[in-house]
């Protein structure tokens, strides 16, 4: 994809790697495991795909008809579609306020596997036992200079890629996520073999209704709309690139599919060793950097494939935070009238400045740890302003974009099968459900 003109993917297939590109990332492979972890299993997981798929997907597909019918980054299509109101254009500074937000802590996160990386080469994780890697990694994380750093480094990689072009990143993302799909599965298939499946297939699985509360349910809710990289426009800038005759319901599916499967993939590489070496876990969120080591010690040239797995979770945040810097630095290079180097410089610097309060936030400042500052930004975009967000876009593409443009996005058998059903979801039942959650968790039904 190239930036800032209108240039095309070159098959259904480019945008899928690159959508998945964005899709896939910490998201799936450390958030989902350590919310599911935190949030008792069954009952999280069932709300999760019932939200992904009821909810998410065709929002989905809203975002991508939109970008792709207007042509146009988030604020421009919500300014063209309704024809300059300043409620849709709110929605667009919305869609740019959570990127800022989102971009901005994960960084961070992303961060930490490059240190991960790091101390794989150096072999200093392959000194851990299972007692050891929590103490480990929360020592890592209440130490300021690295936090500030690795974040300051990952934040200087995306706005250096963001800068130069993002063409060759797409060569990479086609080897670089199969691998990454690849290797989570065989790391998964080693945990199972090793510590068998039983206990993570009953803690996945298994649920109790009883267990229904509404904070675990906004958190699935939001969860799905983090996962897929909804709800602030990011799928709908990647639609604006897509060609008119690739099938949206296609490729919608494809991403559902490959970002739902490698978010339970990453829990079966992670569960069985937990539940197998009774590991105690304090901290549900270090999950991916304490029981992996475990694991990874056990093996033959563990600190290699150590080394291999974090560097490809490494690249997927990065395909992830430069589809969050991207939108970002077009607003304000087309709306401010600057440079793209110089938005890009701005923007950067801004967003790194954010994050800071998130790196020390771990331990490394009492202050903004005692603030949780990382857990509210975190809570703030996942949980409120990606769900409202998407509620807004589902309702703006079921009653705000006209029939005709709409369904001249679909085929003929689409238009037949797929369209009725997904106008009755995003008109009223996708809007409604996001509702009723947040209602939920505001308290409004007690
Ligand atoms: N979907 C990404 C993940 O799961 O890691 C996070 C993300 C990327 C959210 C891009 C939103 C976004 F626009």
């Amino acid at each position: 994809m190239a930036a800032g003109n209108r240039t095309q993917w070159s098959s259904g297939f480019g945008f899928v790697l690159a959508a998945v590109g964005s899709a896939v990332g910490l998201g799936n492979i450390w958030k989902f495991p350590y919310m599911t972890h935190s949030n008792g299993g069954g009952l999280f997981v069932l709300v999760y795909l019932l939200a992904v798929f009821i909810v998410a997907f065709p929002i989905v597909i809203a975002e991508m008809s939109l970008g792709r019918s207007a042509r146009l980054n988030a604020m421009g299509t919500f300014k063209k579609l309704s024809k300059n109101s300043p409620f849709w254009k709110g929605l667009g500074l919305l869609c740019i306020f959570s990127s800022m937000i989102i971009f901005s802590y994960y960084s961070v996160v992303a961060g930490w596997t490059i240190d991960y990386f790091i101390e794989s080469i150096t072999g200093s994780l392959h000194k851990l036992s299972a007692n050891t890697t929590e103490s480990h990694f929360i020592g890592f994380l209440g130490s300021p200079w690295k936090q500030v750093g690795f974040h300051s480094f990952f934040m200087f990689i995306t706005a250096f890629i963001v800068l130069r072009g993002t063409s060759g990143i797409e060569k990479a993302v086609k080897i670089m996520m199969p691998a990454l799909g690849i290797m989570i599965f065989i790391i998964a298939s080693i945990s199972i073999y090793n510590y068998g499946i039983s206990d993570t297939w009953n803690f996945l699985f298994n649920f109790n209704l009883a267990q229904l509360n509404s904070s675990s349910v906004l958190e699935a809710v939001g969860q799905a709309f983090f996962s897929l990289s909804l709800g602030l426009g990011c799928i709908l800038v990647y639609g604006s690139y897509l060609p008119k005759d690739v099938s949206l319901v296609k490729s919608g599916i494809w991403i559902v599919v490959f970002d739902t499967l490698i978010a339970i993939m990453a829990c079966f590489m992670m569960y069985p060793i937990i539940f197998g070496t009774n590991m105690e876990i304090k901290q549900s969120a270090t999950i991916l950097f304490t029981s992996l080591t475990v694991q990874f010690n056990q093996l033959p040239g563990g600190a290699f494939i150590s080394a291999i797995f974090y560097l490809l979770v490494a690249f997927a945040a990065l395909t992830s935070t430069i589809s969050l810097l991207e939108p970002v630095v077009s607003f304000v290079h087309e709306t401010f009238d600057i440079s793209r180097k110089k938005a890009t410089i701005w923007c950067s610097v801004t967003i790194w400045f954010i994050g800071i309060g998130s790196a020390l936030a771990n331990g490394a400042s009492l202050f903004f740890t005692k603030l949780a500052v990382m857990d509210r930004l975190d809570s703030l975009t996942a949980n409120w302003t990606l769900p409202i967000g998407g509620m807004l876009i589902a309702i703006f593409t079921g009653w705000f974009f006209s029939k005709e443009k709409r369904l001249a996005e679909f085929n003929e058998n689409e238009r037949k099968y797929f369209v009725p059903v997904w106008t009755f979801v995003i008109k009223f039942l996708s809007p409604i459900l996001v509702c009723v959650v947040i209602c939920y968790k505001l308290g409004l039904f007690h």
